[in-house]
Order: C-alpha cells, then structure tokens, then sequence
C-alpha cells in the first residue's frame, strides 16, 4: 500500500509541495498542560516510565497543534538507567548518573539483552500511542547515540566540553569502547523493541556528535551509528531512521550514505544553502530553525521560516528545529511557525 503519512513520504524520498513538521522537545515545559501532567507525575522519570501519563504528553502537542508526527516521551538516559548506572535529575540543573570510569564500575552494567523489563513502560506508551494518534500521524521512537550517552554515564552529568568521555577514551580505550559497545548492543535492542511495539520510524539523537574530530567522529559516531542502522534495517525492513549528527559540521556530508540513515537532522550551525548543495542532494533532511524564535518571534521568525522552506523546497524535507525547544519558548510562536510552514 502506497504511504500515506506525510512525514514517512518524505522519508521515503519524496519532495512535497508543504513539508511534513514536528518539533524537537514538542512535548516539554513551554506547555502548560505539559507542566500540569509533569505535577501529577512526581518529577520527570517517573512521569517517563509512567505509560499513562507519558502517552498524555506525548499527545498533547499533537492535539493543540496538529503536528504531522509525535515523538515517544521518555529520554535517552534510560537506557543508562536500564543497564543499571543510577539515574536521578536534579531541578533547575539536570541529569545525574552513578559514573562509569573503572573496569570495576563496567562489570557491574547488565547486558543488552537484560534491558527489556526496565523499559517495559517504555514499549507500553509507544503501544498505547500507536492506537491513540490520528491516522495521519506518524510514531518516532528514538535514543541516545553510543557516544552522547556514553559523554552523560561516564562524566556522570552533562559537561559542557565531553572532557571525561574525551580523557577516558585517550587514557583507557579499551575500556571506553567497551562502553561504546555495550550502549550500541542496547540501543538496537532498545530500538527494535519500540518498532515491535509500533514505532513507525527511529531517530538516533548524537547530541554531542560535534565535539569528535576526524578519526574520533569515523570511530564513535560514524561507525555505531552504521552498526545500529544496519541492523535495525535486517530486523525491521522499511522502517526509516532518523540520525542527528549535532554540530558534524563538513562530517554531515555522506553522512546517510555512509550510515544507511533515511534522513540526517541539521543543527543550526550549517546554513540551508550549504545543507541543500551538501547534504540534501543524497536524500531528505530535517531541520533547522534556531530555537530561539520560539522565544523572540514576529516578523524574524516568520522570515526565517519561509527561508528555510524556500530553500528545501526541491528535495525531500521535514521542517523541524535545529535542537530542542526551550522552557522559554511562546506557545504562540509555535504556532505562527507552523502557519508559516504551511501557509503555501
Ligand atoms: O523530543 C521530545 O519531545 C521527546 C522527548 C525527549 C526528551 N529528551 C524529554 C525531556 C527527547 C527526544 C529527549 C532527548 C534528550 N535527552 C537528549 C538529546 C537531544 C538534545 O536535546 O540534545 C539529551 C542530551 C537528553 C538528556 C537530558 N534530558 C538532559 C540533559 C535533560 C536536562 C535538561 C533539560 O532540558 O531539562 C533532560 C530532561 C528532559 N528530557 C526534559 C524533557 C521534556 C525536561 C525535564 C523536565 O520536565 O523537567
């Protein structure tokens, strides 16, 4: 049967005349409903393994404005959290992990395969979403790339640098690899059990992909992510893959070619006229307006909108922003965006 969701047309490689949207971080803290659903929960994990709940959130930017896809609510640090390594966030400052430093801390990990109870609730919302969300809708599942969430389990926080992932990897490489490839084992698992429960495409977020420099980016994010892709393309053939090479910079190009990768997220440090020549050109992108006219808005973001259409507009393109969106982001912005998008 011919797709139908416009966002797993673009996927596929078709260029429509309005590209699909959604939103990095659609379902967070800039919406009051969001702030009101995360109340009930407690505190932010429990409201991820909380399947009710997070099947709320995840629809609640769909509903109030239309989105053509819905990301799973849950984060990328459970998968740490699955292996065993504490997992705990601290308000206003972010996440905290026991740390994975010693081949003592590494023996104590479980294996890929023993993920699966812990993210049981995981695999529930996404079933629950997958009868819940309009037909036109399409379900993203996703993780953490090896490298970004191996930068959180051995710094034990977030760094601004990477610098103990960076140290570990130059002191104890075969340590550092270890870890590398306990998180790719466990991320496809994680991937392909989210595909079983009705994800209809991945995205595989390297939110830290920008701070490996040549050899480093081929061997930490090139690599897993074509080990990743690779297998999950075996096992679910014709679910696409989103990957999101934050920052790679001139490693963007061939990036999908090299990984297999249906669609490659620009960050906002590539401009659209450089990604259309480069990266565009070997299939569909997704991206890239700066977050931050979700804060500011008016005539700049409706500017900026337009520019970026215009730009993609001769090959497959998924209108997204360049990364997340913030707590301080205007609901209403949002929404003069997608009127933007879609004013064609
Ligand atoms: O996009 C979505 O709406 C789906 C849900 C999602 C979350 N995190 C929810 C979340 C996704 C896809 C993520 C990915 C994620 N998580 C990344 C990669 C993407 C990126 O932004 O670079 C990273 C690095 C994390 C790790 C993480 N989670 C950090 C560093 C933080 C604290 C910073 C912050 O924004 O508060 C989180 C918390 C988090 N993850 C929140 C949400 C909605 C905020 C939690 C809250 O409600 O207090």
């Amino acid at each position: 049967m011919a797709e139908t969701k416009p966002l797993l047309r673009a996927l596929s490689g078709e260029t429509l005349p309005t590209p699909p949207i959604w939103m990095m971080r659609q379902a967070g803290r800039y919406l009051p409903e969001y702030r009101a659903t995360r109340a009930e929960a407690g505190d932010f994990l429990s409201l991820c393994y909380n399947s009710d709940l997070a099947t709320e959130v995840t629809l609640q930017p769909i509903r109030r404005y239309g989105f053509d896809a819905a990301i799973l609510f849950a984060d990328i640090l459970l998968i740490p959290d699955a292996l065993g390594a504490d997992l705990w966030f601290v308000t206003g400052e972010g996440p905290r992990l026991s740390t994975i430093t010693t081949e003592e801390d590494f023996a104590k990990l479980k294996s890929a395969d023993d993920i699966h109870d812990h993210l049981a609730p995981i695999y529930q919302t996404v079933s629950n979403l997958s009868s819940a969300l309009p037909k036109e809708v399409a379900l993203i599942g996703f993780a953490g790339a090896p490298w970004t969430v191996a930068t959180y389990m051995i710094a034990g926080r977030g760094t601004k640098d990477q610098g103990p992932a960076h140290a570990l990897m130059q002191e104890n490489t075969p340590l550092f690899e270890a870890l590398i490839d306990r998180l790719t084992d466990s991320t496809i698992e994680y991937l392909s059990a989210q595909i079983r429960a009705g994800a209809e495409c991945v995205k595989l977020f390297d939110s830290w992909a920008g701070s490996l420099k040549g050899e480093a980016f081929d061997k930490y994010a090139l690599a897993p992510a074509k080990k990743i892709i690779s297998e999950i393309k075996d096992r679910h053939p014709g679910v696409p893959v989103i990957a999101f090479p934050r920052e790679a910079g001139d490693k963007y190009i061939g990036f999908a070619k090299e990984t297999g990768a249906n669609c490659v997220a620009l960050d906002n440090s590539v401009s659209p006229e450089w990604a259309a020549a480069n990266v565009q050109v070997d299939g569909c992108v997704q991206g890239n307006l700066a977050s931050s006219h979700m804060v500011t808005g008016g005539q700049a973001l409706v500017d900026e909108t337009r520019h970026i259409v215009q730009t993609f507009k001769n090959g497959p393109h998924i209108f997204n922003l360049g990364h997340g969106i913030t707590p301080d982001a205007n609901p209403d912005n949002v929404q003069l965006m997608i009127d933007t998008v879609r004013e064609g």
